[in-house]
């Protein structure tokens, strides 16, 4: 079959909307946003309590506090965890800015650091080789739901007294040797926006077993809570002022998120069990290296992220792959990470220009590759879909069957660029 590039027939015939995907809110959530509405408190309102009790309860942690967003948590971990003006904390790039910024916020030095090129979470060697007398703390992140080498990554963190935050906006339930991740470290910060696994809309959760990061965390964006701190904590003498940020979270989106973690289980079941298969099938073709999960951890499927070989494909340019694929139906993307290093903000400081240049002629090439040359290769999929799972698959097999046609018009049309590279984990390929 030739293809749809080419004149063909698509291989996707079936409508991701209608099959693959589901509505965002459905009538149990629309109930639980009325009640909320009903109830008359469109603030403080019950249902954060009982949405962290529940949360706290999911992932195995203490104490869960709800923000307005995952970059509140991550910025409430930073300052949670001790970060001091001038102390260095390890990161990745491959990663969504806001898990950078939130140590420039707290005057820190972000220290960018390489990721594995398989499992594409930080190489725990190349942290080693980046820690000095200054560091203070690791920020991991489970990328595209996939749980970082955390054995490696604590055991470095022990040895030179570190602290670990966990940034886990793409990996609710995912788990590491029976853990759930965002427990492992000293603190896990869960986005819940709404592309992500739990959704609130806007909105985050922060988890953590230890008693005085959640006080500070409680201290940081909380002021309304310090005073249920005990009165000997030595963060109750701010219940006046808090301490400039106020990240209390909307109850509405709380409604939806606290819904749909009673089904979080179930639905990464399906999520992850058709992903899984697709790219089975689809790496059998030799041009797509899936994330490699480390031993004893299981993924989730937030989002379909793999690598591109075009040296086996004769060369093909990543363009012309997807411009293939989506023309056959396929919902694709570039990737949008692995590029902060080279960020304004981070290389001359921005606001934060008085904390010195973070990142001085920086190069990272595992990162820089991964950017380059991974890419999305379908959308998640909400609904028992087999049937759209076999289209997607057929999609990129056609891709094998017709490759010298592919290589041929590429040649007369010359290679056109990828799309301009946005940071966001979702660059949808039109
Ligand atoms: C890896 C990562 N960290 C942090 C965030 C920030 O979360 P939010 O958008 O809820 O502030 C995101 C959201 O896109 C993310 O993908």
């Amino acid at each position: 079959m030739s293809l749809a590039l080419l004149g063909g027939e698509k291989a996707v015939r079936l409508d991701y909307e209608k099959v693959g995907n589901r509505p965002l809110v459905d009538e149990k959530s629309r109930a639980a946003v009325n009640a909320v509405l009903d109830s008359n408190k469109l603030s403080m309102n019950p249902i954060v309590r009982e949405f962290e009790k529940k949360f706290a309860d999911y992932i195995g942690a203490q104490y869960a506090l709800a923000m307005n967003n995952g970059t509140a948590t991550l910025n409430s971990a930073v300052w949670a965890v001790g970060v001091e003006p001038g102390d260095e904390v390890i990161v990745p790039s491959y990663t969504f800015w806001a898990t950078v910024v939130p140590i420039l916020s707290a005057r820190g030095v972000p220290v960018f650091c390489e990721v594995d090129p398989e499992t594409f979470t930080l190489d725990p060697a190349d942290i080693e080789r980046r820690i000095t007398p200054r560091t203070k703390a690791i920020m991991v992140v489970h990328v595209w739901g996939c749980p970082a080498d955390m054995d490696a990554i604590m055991a470095i963190a022990k040895k030179h007294n570190l602290k670990v935050i966990e940034d886990c906006s793409h990996a609710h339930g995912a788990t590491y040797k029976g853990k759930k991740v965002g427990t492992i470290g000293d603190a896990g910060c869960f986005s819940m926006q709404d592309t992500k696994l739990l959704c609130a809309g806007e909105g985050g959760v922060f988890v953590t077993n230890d008693r005085d990061v959640y006080e500070r965390a409680v201290a940081y964006g909380h002021y309304e809570r310090i005073r249920e701190l005990p009165p000997d904590s030595p963060y109750s003498k701010y219940t006046l002022t808090g301490m400039a940020y106020k990240y209390r979270v909307h109850p509405l989106g709380i409604a939806v998120a606290n819904v749909e973690l009673d089904r979080l289980d179930e639905r990464n079941e399906i999520r992850d069990s058709q992903g899984k298969r697709l790219e089975d099938e689809v790496a059998k073709l030799g041009f797509i290296r899936p994330q490699k999960v480390p031993e004893g951890a299981r993924r989730v499927y937030a989002y379909h992220y793999v690598r591109y070989d075009a040296s086996k494909l004769g060369g093909l340019s990543l363009n012309t792959l997807l411009k293939a694929v989506s023309a056959e139906g396929v919902l694709c993307g570039t990737c949008g990470y692995g590029r902060l290093h080279y960020a304004p903000i981070f290389v001359e400081g921005g606001p934060y220009h008085d904390c010195g240049p973070a990142v001085p002629d920086l190069r990272l090439p595992v990162t820089e590759a991964l950017g380059e040359d991974t890419f999305m290769m379908a959308p998640r999929f909400e609904n028992i879909c087999p049937e759209l799972v076999n289209q997607y698959i057929e999609a990129y097999y056609k891709v094998l069957e017709n490759l010298d046609a592919l290589i041929t018009y590429e040649k007369e049309l010359g290679v056109t660029t990828t799309q301009e590279n946005t940071g966001r984990s979702i660059n949808l390929f039109r």
